[in-house]
Formats: C-alpha cells, structure tokens, sequence
C-alpha cells in the first residue's frame, strides 16, 4: 500500500516540479523589503489618536476619490487644509484648480515627498504648502 502511494506522489504533477532556491529567496526578499517600504509610509498614520477616535492609516484618495474632490470643490475658492494629506495629492489637485492650500500631515517620509513634489513640479508654497504636524495636538 505504501510502496503505491509512493508511486502515486511520484507520477504526480507536484513532485516533478523542479526547485529553485535562488527564486525563492529572491521573492521572499522582495516580499520583505516591499512590506518593510509599506510600513514605512503607514505606520506613523497607526500611532493611537484621543479618544474611541480610529486610527488613521495611509490610503491614499484614488482617481476617481480626487476628482469627486475637485467636483465639491467646483465654483469655489480662497484656502483649503487637508488634514492627513499623505503624498499631498489631494493638495497638488486643489491647487491646481486655483486654491491656496496646506496640507498637514504626521508621516515626515511622506511630507518629504509632498514637499519634492511640490518642489519638482515648481509649485510656490503660497499654492502648496506641507506641515508636518500631529493634526489632534
Ligand atoms: C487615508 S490617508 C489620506 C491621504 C490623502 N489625504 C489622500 O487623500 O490621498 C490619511 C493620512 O492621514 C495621516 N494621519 C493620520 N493620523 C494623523 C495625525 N494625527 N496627524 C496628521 N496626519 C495624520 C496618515 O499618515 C495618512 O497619510
């Protein structure tokens, strides 16, 4: 009986895969180092806020979230603050369409990048501008 579940496994699709260790490793890597680049950017979104308040992760506004945005927004004008602006694309859309706007933000990488941004897309801190703050503080 053994000796024919042995057979069984033999013929089996399963055992005549070939092994790659180096493949492996590598994927486990990536999976690592992909995961550690997402703690990074989340994490200090997580840090506990007052009261039965939730936490705060970064997800950032898709597409289609932006431009539900900016059709609220149609028609007016002067300041906006976008409280947790993570990458700052709600505020690179907004002032874009004419706003004066700060956003606030407490995951420093991410005011980092909002700020190159705005920085390599020539945008004025007058149009767009980044705090780094705890917005309950
Ligand atoms: C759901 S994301 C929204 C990001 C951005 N507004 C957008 O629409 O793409 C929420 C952001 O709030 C930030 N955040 C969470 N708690 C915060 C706090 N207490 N003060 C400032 N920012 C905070 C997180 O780091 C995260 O980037």
């Amino acid at each position: 009986m053994e000796d024919c579940i042995e057979m069984i496994l033999q013929d089996s699709p399963l055992s005549q895969q070939t092994e790659h260790p180096g493949v492996t490793a590598c994927c486990g890597a990536l999976l690592t180092g992909m995961y550690g680049l997402w703690s990074l950017f989340a994490l200090p979104g997580l840090r506990r806020v007052p009261g039965k308040l939730k936490q705060v992760p970064y997800l950032p506004s898709s597409k289609r979230q932006t431009v539900n945005v900016m059709r609220h927004l149609r028609g007016r004008s002067g300041r906006l603050a976008d409280l947790g602006s993570g990458d700052g694309r709600l505020v690179f859309a907004a002032s874009s369409a004419g706003f004066q706007c700060t956003g606030f933000e407490i995951n420093s990488i991410l005011v980092a990048y909002a700020r190159a941004k705005a920085q390599w897309t020539g945008l004025g801190s007058s149009h767009a501008d980044f705090v780094k703050t705890d917005f309950w503080k």
